[in-house]
């Protein structure tokens, strides 16, 4: 955070973050452009409380095009001076996705230790959700990934290209670490302390996987012991994706690992109407690096540059940036008035609507105000 300066309403001092902002591709741009909009008014009508300080970043698959890099050889430097990454999406036709992710995204993540990735699923009122039984049952979860290593821990390689008769042989490694397993699993048990119902449940695919996810287990038993007052449950993956359509209201923390949380938590956003409303947090909650805040969905390239792109996923992430720089009051002012503007029916075209994003954003901004 950055010094404070005496505020423009001349009572108190305004707290000023510097926010680096990296929209990378497709919707990416248009969704960041649009929460930088609304979280600005926020700031504006803060009274001089806090402030956001801007630098955007042109990284991505232009910048891939032109340099060979989706990001500056030293762009983890660049972005460690920051106090929090507003991120959009990376990934374009014109790159192979693996070096997309792997050029930015990911190494933004494994170079800042952002090991817990918070993802809420959250139904709005006004959109409608495909669960006939979101019509009548409060749902409301949050799938938290591990996001250090797993199965994106990038251990592998790709060979016997030249054997003759055989064709290539690839081996993509998944490593689980007892630290790793340990400090995800208590940040889910530290959440659901925080949720009304005070429940976890681990996501494995231990009886297929007899290393790693055992091992998963066994960490998630014992720290299961520190938090007598929490509910446990541990769920194969398969038969959480049929919990997930049959049973959601049992849910409140679900924690799994890299690959398999960013499966379920799409389909927690698909069942809460998209994949645009669903918002997320790259955390390094030791706070020794940047955290980066940024839409669960990708670069939409079959939607973008229309203006239609659903804003509230990356929205929603500014709310989470708001609450993880110590401004939960600005975050819940944010986070109400996106209900309002959805249950007014302003929404884009993927949950129903006809707005564009630009229109959902002023409906936004004009109910900032209460
Ligand atoms: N975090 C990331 O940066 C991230 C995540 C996922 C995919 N990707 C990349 O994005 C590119 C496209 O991937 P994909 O098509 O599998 O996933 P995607 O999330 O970009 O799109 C999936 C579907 O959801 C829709 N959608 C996504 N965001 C939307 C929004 N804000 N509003 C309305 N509809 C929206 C798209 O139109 C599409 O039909 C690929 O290059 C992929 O690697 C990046």
């Amino acid at each position: 955070m950055s010094a404070p300066t005496g505020s423009p309403a001349g009572h108190g001092t305004t707290v000023r973050h510097r926010i680096a902002a990296v929209p990378a591709d497709g919707v990416g741009t248009e969704v960041v452009a649009a929460g930088r909009r609304v979280l600005d008014a926020l700031a504006e009508r803060s009274g001089g409380a806090f402030a956001l300080d801007w630098t955007e970043l042109d990284w991505g698959s232009d910048h891939y095009a032109r340099t060979g890099l989706m990001m500056p050889e030293d762009g983890l430097e660049t972005l460690r001076g920051f106090d929090a990454i507003y991120f959009g999406a990376v990934g374009w036709p014109t790159v192979p996705d693996h070096v997309s992710l792997w050029g930015l995204r990911l190494k933004v993540c494994q170079g800042f230790d952002q090991w817990a990735n918070v993802r809420p699923v959250t139904f709005y009122p006004g959109v409608t959700s495909p669960l006939r039984k979101a019509d009548d049952t409060e749902l409301d979860w949050v799938v938290v990934r591990e996001n250090s290593e797993g199965e994106y821990a990038g251990f592998g390689g790709q060979n016997f290209g030249a054997r003759e008769g055989t064709g290539q042989v690839a081996v993509q490694s998944a490593v689980f670490t007892e630290t790793g397993c340990e400090r995800i699993i208590r940040f889910a048990f530290d959440l659901a302390r925080t949720r009304s119902r005070a429940k976890v449940s681990s996501v494995t695919k231990s009886n297929a996987q007899q290393y790693g996810m055992v091992l998963w287990d066994q960490v998630f038993a014992a720290v299961a012991a520190d938090y007598p007052d929490v509910e446990t449950e541990s769920v194969l993956v398969d038969a959480m994706s049929a919990k997930f359509v049959l049973r959601p209201e049992d849910l409140s923390v679900v924690v799994a690992s890299n690959l398999q949380a960013d499966i379920l938590s799409d389909l927690g956003s698909a069942l809460a109407g998209s994949l645009g409303l669903a918002s997320s947090a790259n955390l390094n909650p030791e706070g020794r690096f940047p955290s980066m805040f940024e839409p669960v969905h990708g670069s939409a390239p079959d939607i973008a540059g229309q203006g239609v792109a659903n804003p509230v996923g990356a929205i929603e992430s500014g709310a989470l940036m708001l609450e993880h720089l110590g401004l939960p009051e600005a975050a819940r002012t944010l986070h109400a008035a996106v209900e309002r503007t959805l249950a007014d029916g302003v929404m884009t075209r993927d949950v129903g609507g006809t707005a564009s994003t630009d229109e959902v954003v002023e409906a936004i901004v004009a109910r900032l105000g209460g």
